[in-house]
């Protein structure tokens, strides 16, 4: 009877340690998947200047692209349903991933609208900068995403590279 009472209590233990170290191991997965220089890192092989990549990177590439690093409760109902929409719609309107299948015309308009929407504080969204510290957008930043946004909507130079790098 006791030794039946203490195999009990030994499961239940075990079986809690196992479940925060799930819980654990999922909550931290997120930044520890953020790799910044490898070769899948957003944009690499694109004409988009690195600092403007590295901001997309952070704050948009969750919703706007294939390397969304899916957070913990992403999985977890009410809330999946909702993130899930999310990243497929932002995916079906700009997906960073696609970049270079867009024509001229269309990155340019992209980038007007990304130009607005970041200054009006529309994106990235209010309730995922909230849940992502990381992802809040400086005055630094924005001053990097104009300077890109000018570099791609100028009309292009005789030789061919815009002026960007
Ligand atoms: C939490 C997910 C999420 C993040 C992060 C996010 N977006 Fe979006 N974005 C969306 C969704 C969803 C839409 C589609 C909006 C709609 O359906 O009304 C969208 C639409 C847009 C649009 C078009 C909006 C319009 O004018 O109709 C732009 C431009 C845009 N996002 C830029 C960005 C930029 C730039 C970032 C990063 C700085 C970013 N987004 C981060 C989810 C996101």
């Amino acid at each position: 009877m006791f030794r039946t009472k203490l195999w009990i209590s030994g499961l239940i233990g075990l079986g809690a340690v196992c479940c925060i170290g799930l819980i654990v191991a999922n909550g931290n997965s997120g930044d520890s998947k953020r790799l910044h220089t490898t070769e899948d890192a957003l944009l690499a092989r694109s004409r988009v200047p690195l600092q403007a990549r590295t901001i997309l990177e952070r704050a948009c590439q969750d919703c706007h692209s294939d390397n969304t690093v899916w957070p913990w409760y992403a999985h977890i109902p009410p809330f999946s349903r909702e993130i899930h929409s999310d990243v497929a719609r932002g995916r079906s309107f700009m997906n960073f991933s696609k970049w270079s299948k867009y024509s001229e015309g269309q990155r340019r308009g992209l980038v007007l609208a990304i130009l607005a929407d970041t200054k009006a504080g529309l994106m990235p969204p209010p309730a995922f900068v909230r849940m992502h510290g990381n992802a809040k957008l400086s005055d630094g930043d924005l001053k990097e995403l104009k300077k890109w946004a000018m570099a791609e909507t100028r009309v292009r130079s005789k030789n061919g590279d815009g002026g960007s790098r």
